[in-house]
This record gives structure tokens, C-alpha cells and sequence, in this order.
């Protein structure tokens, strides 16, 4: 028996969710890291990589087919990303150097970064905005984008709050990107990679457990996109003791995989058919649902390494090492002139 097997129905419900976009950027400037570049840069769209620049290549690269297309029919899109990219690696390489000296920090390994980007609600239109950094790991200053007004969660930051507070013209062009520019890139990006980003694919289900008392594990892998829930019912109830839930974590191939634990210790085998895993994919109004039964549970026969779970770590580790990078942190800084070019309707990187 090489494939899992699995019992499904498919349930309807009348609700259909709405479903939010985002586009969002990562800038990371580092000293003193092996083996990695000064600068880089990536843009996402719905968390897929779309964009990439780094300081040693030098050159803005479209990740996907379709936002390869989007800067082919708009080339001053791609001169703006290059100059902004070229721009802020100068700007936040030369800020660690300034941070350290500030910080009578000494040349060891420093991460200067800058997180923005939008989020756009594809049925009622809402949108939304952030920007933040960071240095070393942690928040520096973060934009509020209702009062325009800058969060400053550590004291060392209260001056450059109260700097970028008064730099009103600079707050309302943060404020034009993110609810006008950004939400229109978004939608641009969705229309010319909506065959990807706005496909549906349910998961393939199965029961696993590693030895007989081991808790079951409900396990889905193969659906797209990463918005779903799993859960355990009991006679119709959603469970909430003696259940774990594990995180959505991506495959190799773009879709993902989750997993939900029940622990069936003190549960007599004749209650068993009183339970079921109910995967929900929320762009979609199908449930798919796994009774609980002996016979469908792949078990202690597993070997440890055919146990899923191990597929996520290869191919997608340099990515989300990249992602960690990019967001473990967000930042600390001096707000210097950064000289705002007139010629563009909109900068990227503001400050
Ligand atoms: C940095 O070091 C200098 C001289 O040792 C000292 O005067 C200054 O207060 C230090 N600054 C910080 C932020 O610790
Ligand atoms: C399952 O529950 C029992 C008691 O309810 C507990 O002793 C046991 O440690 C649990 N097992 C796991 C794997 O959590």
C-alpha cells in the first residue's frame, strides 16, 4: 500500500470568505554576515516570492512568469525598483556603520531592515498598510498609518518618533503608497498571475500515527492557498482538549501542509466513530472530512523517515532562511536627509 488511504465527503456551506491581498516588501542591509549579501531586497505577493535584488548581482529579478510580465509592459516600474534598490543598499549599508558608532556597538554581525507593504480585501475593498524597522533583530519604529504618526517602542527611539512625526509631507507620501499606489500594485499582480495566486487545491487527508498509542494526527497536504483550518469533531463539536494543532508549513511546490493531533488516550474504541477531522480550505465552500476508524489510519508501521513533515525542510529552507531574515527584526535609526526625488510620483523607500 504506497499511498495513504483516506475517507472524504465533501460538505457545503453557504458562506463564502473574503479573501485579502497584500504586497509586501522586505530590505535587509547587513555587515559582518558569511556567505551573505550586504543588501538585499524581495517583494511578495501573497507571501510568494515575486521580486529579488541583492548587492551582488545587482539587478531587480522577477521570481514568477507573470511579474516577469508586469515589468516587461512597465518599464518604469522596473527603473523604480532598480533605483530604489540601488539607492537603499547605499543608504542602509552607511546606517549600520552610523548605528554602530551611536551604539558603541563593536564590527560584529549588525541587520539593518525595513518591512512595508499593503493589504487589499478583494470583497469589500478595505485596505491596509505597514512600515517598520529594525536593527538587530528588534522593532525600532513602526508608521501608523490612521493618526500618521510614528510608534516608538524603545525610549532610544523617541527622538527620531518625534522627527518623523513633525515630517508631515514624508508621513502623507507613506501614506499615498500604502493605500493608493500599493493597493493598485497589488491588483495589478493578482490580474497577471491570477491563474497562480487565485487557484484552489484541495489537500489530499490522511490519519497517521506513529505507534498505537500515539496520539492520531489528521494530516492535509497539497492544498493552496495557505489561508485553512483543521480540527477535530466530536459528535458534530469542534474539540479543544486533547487536541494539538500544528502550523501550515509550505511543500516543495508551492502548496502547503498541516497537521492536527488528537489525543485518544482515554477514549474507548467503541466512541471512536464519534470523531472526525474537518479540513476547510476558507477560499472555498467544502469541507473535507476524515471519520476516525482504525482501518484508514496509517500506523506504526512508518518508518520515522516516511513520516511527513520531513518534506518541508529541503527545498524551500533557502527561502525561508531568507524570510527569516528578513523578518525576525525590525529596526533602530537616525533619520538623515534622504533627499526626496520630485520626479517621482511616489518613492518606494521613503524613510
Ligand atoms: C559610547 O562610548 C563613549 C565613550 O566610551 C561614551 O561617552 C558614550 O556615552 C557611549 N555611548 C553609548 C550610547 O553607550
Ligand atoms: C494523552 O493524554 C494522557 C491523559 O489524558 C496523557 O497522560 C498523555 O501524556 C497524553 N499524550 C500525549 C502524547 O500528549
Amino acid at each position: 500500500m504506497k499511498k495513504m488511504e483516506f475517507v472524504f465527503l465533501l460538505i457545503f456551506f453557504p458562506v463564502t470568505l473574503s479573501v485579502k491581498h497584500s504586497l509586501k516588501f522586505f530590505l535587509t542591509a547587513s555587515s559582518g554576515v558569511k556567505n551573505f549579501p550586504d543588501y538585499l531586497a524581495v517583494g511578495l505577493v501573497d507571501e510568494v516570492l515575486i521580486l529579488y535584488w541583492d548587492s551582488i548581482r545587482r539587478k531587480t529579478e522577477a521570481k514568477e512568469d507573470w511579474s516577469q510580465k508586469v515589468l516587461d509592459n512597465d518599464p518604469q516600474l522596473l527603473e523604480l525598483y532598480t533605483q530604489e534598490c540601488l539607492l537603499s543598499q547605499y543608504k542602509y549599508t552607511a546606517k549600520i556603520e552610523i548605528l554602530k558608532k551611536q551604539l558603541n556597538q563593536t564590527g560584529d554581525v549588525h541587520i539593518f531592515q525595513l518591512m512595508f507593504g499593503c493589504e487589499w480585501d478583494d470583497e469589500n475593498g478595505e485596505k491596509n498598510g505597514f512600515v517598520q524597522y529594525g536593527y538587530d533583530g528588534e522593532d525600532f519604529i513602526a508608521f501608523d498609518l490612521k493618526t500618521l504618526t510614528w510608534i516608538a517602542p524603545k525610549p532610544e527611539a523617541v527622538i527620531t518618533k518625534h522627527k518623523r512625526d513633525r515630517d508631515r509631507p514624508n508621513n502623507e507620501r507613506w501614506k499615498y503608497f500604502l493605500t493608493e499606489h500599493c493597493p493598485t500594485l497589488v491588483k495589478t499582480y493578482l490580474d497577471y498571475g491570477k491563474s497562480s495566486l487565485l487557484r484552489t487545491e484541495l489537500p489530499s487527508v490522511s490519519l497517521l500515527q506513529k505507534t498505537p498509542s500515539s496520539p492520531v494526527s489528521c494530516f492535509a497536504t497539497g492544498f493552496y492557498p495557505d489561508r485553512a483550518e483543521i480540527f477535530w469533531r466530536k459528535d458534530g463539536e469542534e474539540l479543544h482538549e486533547n487536541v494539538e494543532l500544528g502550523e501550515i508549513l509550505p511543500n516543495h511546490d508551492g502548496s502547503f501542509q498541516m497537521s492536527v493531533d488528537l489525543n485518544l488516550s482515554s477514549v474507548t474504541p467503541e466512541d471512536w466513530r464519534r470523531y472526525e477531522c474537518v479540513f476547510h480550505l476558507s477560499v472555498v465552500k467544502d469541507e473535507i472530512i476524515t471519520k476516525l476508524d482504525k482501518a484508514v489510519i496509517k500506523s506504526n508501521c512508518v518508518p520515522p523517515s516516511e513520516f511527513p513533515a520531513g518534506p518541508v525542510i529541503g527545498g524551500v529552507g533557502g527561502l525561508l532562511l531568507l524570510l527569516a531574515v528578513c523578518i525576525t527584526g525590525v529596526f533602530i535609526w537616525r533619520r538623515r536627509n534622504n533627499g526626496f526625488k520630485p520626479a517621482n510620483c511616489f518613492r518606494l523607500i521613503i524613510h
